[in-house]
C-alpha cells in the first residue's frame, strides 16, 4: 500500500526513482508520480495507472536531477486520479510531499490553513502537510527539517512522508509514525524507501526509522531526532536480503515464482531450530516463556487476510499438541471491540509484512494490557517484529506476489515447531510422537517438490473450469482453514466469487447454492476426517456439483466420485496444510492467468495495509 522512494546524492536521481517505483508495484497502488529538483525547480510528473505510463511519461524529457522523491498511491481519500496522485506542492511550487498512511485530523488543519489563505487544489488528506509545513516555516522561519518537526507535532494519524524544497536544495527529510521508512546510506547519498526492495540494489546499509522520528540529510549529513526534539543515535543494520530475491528469476510471475520456492523457503524455517536427532525444536521466541508456557491459561492469535488463516491452522496445531486453549483474532476487530486481555495472555502476532496497521495496533493494545507479544513475521526489522518482545522469523525470503503463498506456508512451519516446543513443555506430548513430527516435517520441502510436478496437469484441471462465476472449497479439521485460504486465494487474483467452509456446514446454507454450475474443491488429505468427508461430497454430488478433489494415495473413493482429483504425498494430519494449500495455489494462478488478469498486481488490492 502506498511506495515511497526518495534519493539525494550525485548520481541522477530519475532512473533510480522510477526503478525504485517499479520495485515498490507490488505493495498495490492506482497512480504514481515524482518530483524532481531540475534545475533549481520543481518538476512533478505524475499519472493515474501504472509505473510504466510514468516511465513513458518521464522518457519525452531529459532529466539531470539529482534529488527527487516518487510515490505509488493506493487510494485512500479522494479517487485515484492525476489530481490527488502524489507528490503535492505548495502554491508557488517551491515545497514537495509524499506520504504514506492517513492524515486524521486533516479536515480541522484543512479549515485553520484555508483561513490563513491557503488554497487546496486535491481532495488528499497528503495536502494538509505541504501547506502545515510551509505555514510553518514562514511563521518560525525555521529550516525545512525543523518545520516538519513541527509540523508532526500538530498531526494525528499514520504516517511515513519525504519532503524537499527549491529553497534548500541540499536537504532531503522523511519521518515516519505507523508507516514505515527506509534509509539506505550510499557513499555520499542517501535512499528513503517505504521497504528495502528500491534500496538493495546501491546498498547494504539500512537504518529503519522508528515511530516519531524525523531524519534530515542537509549538505550531505544525516541526522535523526524524535518528534520532541531528541537527537538520537542511528542504528545502521546490513540488508540481508539480496538483489536476485526481489526479481523474477525467468518465471513469468512473481507469484509462480514463489510458489516454487517454497521446499527451500520452508527449509530455511526449520532449519537449525528442528532437531529430529535430539528431539528437539530450538526458538528462541518461545523458549524465553518456558517458565510460564507450562501455566498459560490461553494463547491469542491475531493477524489479518492470509496471516489470519496461518492463525487458524494454529489454534488447531497449539490446542491438538500443547493442549492450550487458542482464540483466534481479526487484527481490526481485536481492537476495537474492548477485548479481554489478561496479563497472562501469550498474543501471537502473525503477519508477512510486520506492518499491517491492524495487527501493529492489536500488537500495541496487548502490551499495554500487560500480556506478552510474540511476532511471527517475514520481514526483518519490520515495525511488528520490533513491537514484539519476542519473535520467530520464518525466512521465507521477499514475499513480492500480493497474493500470499510462501509466507503463508513458512507461517504453518513456524507454528508448528512452536506447537511442538509447547507440547513438549506441557507434557503433552511423546517423545515418540515428537520424534514423528520432527522426522516428518523435514520431510516436507520434498514432498511439496513432488507436488509440483503435478503443475501441468493443474493446468489443465484449470482449464476446465476458469469459466466458473463461483466457486466453494470444502475442509475439514486441519483442513478447513486451508479451504478459506484456497478460496481467499481464487478471489484475490481471478475475481471468482469463492467460498471456504467447514465441509459439514455445507449443509446448513451453501448446498442450496450448488448445481452443475458450481465447481467445489474438497480438500481431503487429512487422515481423521475422511471417512465424513465422503458423505459431505455425496451430499453435493447428488446435487449435480462438480468435485475436484485433493487427496492422498489413501483417498481412492473420493476419487471415483470426482470429476477432477489430485493425488499428493500423505503426511501427518498436523502437518497436511502445509502440502494441501500448494495444489490450491497452483490452481487458483492457474485460473487467474487464463481469465487474463494481472496476477502479481490484483487490483484494488495491497500486499502491505498499512492503514487500518
Ligand atoms: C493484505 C495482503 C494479504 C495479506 C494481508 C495481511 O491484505 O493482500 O495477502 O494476507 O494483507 O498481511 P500481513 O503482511 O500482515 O501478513
Amino acid at each position: 500500500m502506498c511506495g515511497i522512494v526518495a534519493y539525494i546524492g550525485h548520481q541522477a536521481a530519475a532512473p533510480i526513482l522510477l526503478k525504485g517505483l517499479e520495485r515498490l508495484e507490488y505493495r498495490g497502488y492506482d497512480s504514481a508520480g515524482v518530483a524532481l529538483l531540475e534545475k533549481g525547480r520543481i518538476e512533478i510528473r505524475k499519472v493515474k495507472g501504472r509505473v510504466a505510463d510514468l516511465k513513458a511519461l518521464m522518457a519525452q524529457e531529459t532529466w539531470t536531477a539529482q534529488l527527487g522523491i516518487g510515490h505509488t498511491r493506493w487510494a485512500t481519500h479522494g479517487e485515484p486520479n492525476q489530481t490527488n496522485a502524489h507528490p503535492h506542492v505548495n502554491e508557488d511550487g517551491s515545497l514537495v510531499v509524499v506520504h504514506n498512511g492517513i492524515i486524521e485530523n486533516h479536515a480541522a488543519l484543512k479549515e485553520e490553513l484555508e483561513r490563513r489563505g491557503h488554497q487546496f487544489y486535491s481532495e488528499t488528506d497528503t495536502e494538509v502537510l505541504v501547506h502545515l509545513i510551509e505555514e510553518i516555516q514562514h511563521q518560525k522561519r525555521c529550516s525545512l527539517a525543523e518545520a516538519v518537526r513541527l509540523a508532526l507535532t500538530e498531526v494525528v494519524g499514520a504516517y511515513a512522508i519525504v519532503v524537499f524544497s527549491s529553497d534548500e536544495p541540499e536537504t532531503l527529510v522523511g519521518a515516519r509514525k505507523g508507516s514505515p521508512l527506509v534509509i539506505g546510506i550510499g557513499k555520499n547519498e542517501y535512499y528513503f524507501a517505504s521497504d528495502a526492495t528500491p534500496i538493495v540494489e546501491y546498498t547494504k546499509r539500512v537504518i529503519y526509522l522508528d515511530d516519531g522520528e524525523v531524519a534530515s540529510i542537509e549538505n550531505g549529513r544525516l541526522e535523526i531526532k524524535t518528534l520532541d526534539n531528541q537527537v538520537q543515535d542511528p542504528v545502521i543494520e546490513e540488508l540481508t536480503i539480496s538483489l536476485e530475491a526481489i526479481e523474477k528469476g525467468g518465471f513469468e510471475h512473481f507469484m509462480l515464482k514463489e510458489i516454487y520456492e517454497q521446499p527451500e523457503a520452508i527449509l530455511r524455517a526449520i532449519r537449525g531450530r528442528v532437531r529430529p536427532a535430539q528431539n528437539r525444536v530450538k526458538l528462541s521466541g518461545v523458549w524465553i516463556y518456558k517458565d510460564e508456557i507450562p501455566h498459560l491459561q490461553r494463547l491469542i492469535t491475531v493477524g489479518c487476510g492470509t496471516s489470519w488463516h496461518a492463525g487458524l491452522v494454529g489454534e488447531y496445531l497449539i490446542e491438538d499438541m500443547a493442549r492450550l486453549p487458542v482464540e483466534v483474532e481479526y487484527g481490526s476487530e481485536f481492537r476495537y471491540r474492548n477485548p479481554i486481555i489478561y496479563s497472562n495472555d501469550l498474543v501471537v502476532a502473525i503477519s508477512q509484512s510486520g506492518e499491517t496497521a491492524d495487527t501493529l495496533a492489536a500488537v500495541k493494545l496487548a502490551k499495554e494490557k500487560g500480556a506478552r507479544v510474540l511476532g511471527i513475521c517475514n520481514v526483518v526489522g519490520s515495525s511488528i517484529a520490533r513491537e514484539a518482545h519476542s519473535g520467530i522469523y520464518t525466512h521465507a525470503g521477499p514475499e513480492i506476489g500480493v497474493a500470499s503463498t510462501k509466507a503463508f506456508t513458512t507461517q504453518l512451519a513456524a507454528l508448528t515447531m512452536m506447537g511442538i516446543l509447547m507440547g513438549q513443555l506441557r507434557r503433552q506430548l511423546t517423545d515418540e510422537a515428537v520424534h514423528q513430527l520432527l522426522t516428518e516435517l523435514y520431510r516436507i520441502p520434498d514432498k511439496i517438490r513432488d507436488i509440483l510436478k503435478l503443475d501441468n496437469m493443474i493446468r489443465e484441471i484449470a482449464g476446465k473450469y476458469a469459466h466458473a462465476n463461483n466457486f466453494l472449497y470444502l475442509g475439514r479439521g486441519y483442513n478447513f482453514p486451508v479451504a478459506l485460504e484456497g478460496a481467499l486465494k481464487l478471489k484475490e487474483i481471478s475475481y471468482i466469487h469463492a467460498e471456504g467452509y467447514p465441509a459439514a456446514e455445507m449443509k446448513h446454507g451453501p448446498i442450496a447454492l450448488i448445481d452443475e454450475n458450481m465447481p467445489v474443491v474438497v480438500i481431503a488429505t487429512n487422515h481423521k476426517q475422511f471417512d465424513k468427508i465422503v458423505s459431505n461430497v455425496q451430499e453435493v454430488k447428488s446435487r449435480g456439483g462438480k468435485i475436484i478433489s485433493v487427496v492422498t494415495e489413501n483417498g481412492r473413493e473420493l476419487r471415483s466420485l470426482s470429476d477432477d482429483y489430485i493425488e499428493i504425498p500423505s503426511t501427518l494430519d498436523p502437518l497436511s496444510p502445509l502440502l494441501s494449500i500448494i495444489p490450491l495455489q497452483l490452481l487458483a494462478y492457474h485460473i487467474a492467468v487464463l481469465r487474463g488478469c494481472d496476477v502479481d498486481k490484483p487490483r484494488n488490492l495491497a500486499k502491505s495495509v498499512t492503514v487500518e
